[in-house]
């Protein structure tokens, strides 16, 4: 099985307020998107495709190594995704697809997708438990329901795919359409998500409390 890893890395990262791009932001020494793209290749994908803004693509293309290929993404990640998806290469099977916001992430959790696919799972996502009892609330704030806790899970990513399947998916969404995550686009079109093991270190850096817990992870 050959397989393409898509990075994600062309939001701005507004929330964080830093004074770049999200995925070129340092952490210990090496931008996030650095991070990512090692972790794709050292858990066993074969070629890699990143999304980066348009202004910036030559700070990503000296950050990330030669056999990088990269791509200009698009206004929301699901349009970035797109973009990547397609510039992978032929003779590809399988597609995972990751966040440069994700840059702890342990190549094991890599190695877990690929596994399932190669096991025959069409559609694999990361997750792990949810710990806190979670609610849904109303407009004005008001809970109205708290589903049972035992049977909700966070998804991280990368999230690995058949080629066809996914490229099927984002094929059948209307061009504007903007999902959450790619298990979205392709559960849309009726395929089975499976689920292996993620990790707490795949933890997505949003917010700049998540940059000081990644930086004092990576400083270990
Ligand atoms: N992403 C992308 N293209 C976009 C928007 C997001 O490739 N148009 C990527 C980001 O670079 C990130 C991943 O999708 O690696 C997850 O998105 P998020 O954490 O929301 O990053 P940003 O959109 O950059 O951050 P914010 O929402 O705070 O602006
Ligand atoms: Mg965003």
């Amino acid at each position: 099985m050959s397989a393409a890893g898509i990075v994600a890395a062309a939001g701005s990262g507004s929330r964080l307020g830093a004074d770049r791009p999200k995925a070129l932001v340092d952490l210990a020494g090496r931008p996030l998107v650095a991070w990512a793209v090692d972790t794709l290749l050292a858990g066993g994908v074969d070629e890699v495709v990143v999304a980066v803004p348009a202004a910036e693509h030559d700070q990503f293309a000296a950050a990330l190594p030669s056999r990088v290929r990269l791509v200009e993404g698009g206004a929301t990640r699901t349009a970035s995704v797109r973009a990547a998806l397609a510039a992978v290469g032929p003779g590809v099977d399988a597609v995972l697809v990751h966040d440069a916001a994700r840059p702890l992430t342990p190549p094991d959790v890599v190695a877990r997708v690929l596994a399932a696919l190669a096991a025959g799972a069409l559609a694999v996502v990361p997750v792990l438990p949810v710990v806190d009892t979670t609610v849904v609330v109303d407009a004005e704030g008001t809970v109205t329901a708290a589903p049972d806790r035992a049977a909700l899970r966070r998804v991280q990513t990368p999230q690995g795919f058949s080629r066809v399947v996914l490229a099927d998916g984002y094929a059948g969404l209307p061009l504007g359409a903007e999902l959450t995550d790619d298990a979205a686009v392709v559960r849309a079109s009726g395929i089975p998500v499976t689920t292996v093991a993620g990790d707490e270190r795949a933890a997505k850096v949003t917010v700049p409390h998540d940059l000081r817990v990644a930086e004092m992870l990576a400083a270990r």
